[in-house]
């Protein structure tokens, strides 16, 4: 049986691939592109951004490359975020590392993101984690300027807890499209907290970050045995493997989770693309499950 997946709202992919790590790839601009290429042939047309990423290095490399081959442009669906400041060499007028989600920073915030990915517009501006001094009529007053402007075509954030989404969602027009949270074999709370639920109710796509627990999950064996016990079944029962079965584990989810992936190796960007074929039965739904958890459901 398919599972209802909720578009990100545009024509997006179920699988993004995040560059959160680009800057440790060690990749030349020409290699970026080809790396870019490879991923939008195999289907992978979003990709996952934020303005902090690599010491705010990351959306320039990216840019780099796709200065490289203009073309590629449109077929790319990019999302950015914003709404932290951290101090950095590149960014000498940052003095401490906190949220700022005023007007001015939003604006500014998104001016760098387009100048630094030379493009003209992005797909989706996410508020990469919500603040305890969050105020959401600022919030959307920059919003919706962007988007009359022309600079952003749809919003979401990352990190917000149902209450956090509501009170937003109450200040704007538009929908959020999307919150990014981190959801893993090895990261359950998101699952049990309310947020997926939340995302079903109100057609919001939940975006997982870091969907093998930034790696932790292929060294797993010593960290926590049954769980890669579980895991190795189940991806001997498909001829799967390990990253494979996370993401069709993560995919079986009835609120369309869209998993944002982070690997630089693009045999490995090309294997995940393929989890999608990988249908699990509910009986490996819950052995995954229980083995995470440790104990079996009550
Ligand atoms: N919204 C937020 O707050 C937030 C927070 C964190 C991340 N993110 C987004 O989520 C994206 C993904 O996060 P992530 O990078 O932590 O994701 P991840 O996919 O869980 O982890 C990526 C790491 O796993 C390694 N890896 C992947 N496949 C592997 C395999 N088959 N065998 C061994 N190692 C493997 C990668 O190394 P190789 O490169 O060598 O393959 C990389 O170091 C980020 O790029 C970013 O866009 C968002």
């Amino acid at each position: 049986m398919a599972h209802q997946y909720h578009p990100l709202g545009f024509e997006g992919s179920r699988i993004a691939q995040g560059y959160w790590r680009l800057a440790e790839w060690g990749m030349s601009d020409q290699e970026l592109l080809s790396f870019i290429e490879q991923s939008i042939a195999a289907g992978i047309t979003t990709v996952d951004h934020a303005d902090i990423y690599g010491d705010y290095q990351c959306e320039s490399l990216f840019g780099r490359a796709l200065a490289l081959k203009p073309s590629l442009r449109d077929k790319l669906q990019i999302i950015t975020k914003c709404g932290i400041r951290l101090p950095s060499k590149n960014r000498p007028e940052i003095a401490s590392h906190r949220y700022d989600q005023s007007v001015q920073h939003i604006l500014q915030s998104v001016d760098n993101s387009l100048q630094n990915l030379k493009v003209d517009h992005i797909e989706l501006l996410l508020l990469h984690r919500p603040s305890p001094l969050m105020d959401a009529d600022h919030i959307a007053e920059a919003f919706e300027h962007l988007h009359t402007v022309g600079k952003v075509r749809h919003f979401g954030v990352s990190n917000f807890n149902p209450q956090q989404f509501d009170l937003l969602q109450s200040r704007l027009e538009m929908p959020l499209l999307v919150n990014q949270v981190e959801l893993s074999p090895l990261e359950l709370k998101h699952f049990e907290d309310g947020t997926l639920e939340h995302a079903q109710q109100h057609a919001v796509t939940p975006m997982a970050w870091s969907p093998f627990a930034g790696g932790d999950m292929f060294r797993l064996e010593g960290i926590n045995p049954t769980l890669f016990k579980a895991l190795t079944e189940v991806s001997e029962a498909h001829n799967a493997s390990l990253d494979q079965i996370a993401l069709a584990w993560l995919m079986r989810h009835p609120s369309g989770i869209a998993p944002v992936i982070g690997s630089g190796s693009i045999e490995r960007v090309l294997s995940a693309q393929q989890a999608q074929s990988i249908e699990l039965s509910d009986d490996q739904w819950f052995a995954i499950w229980v083995a995470s958890k440790g104990h079996p459901v009550p």
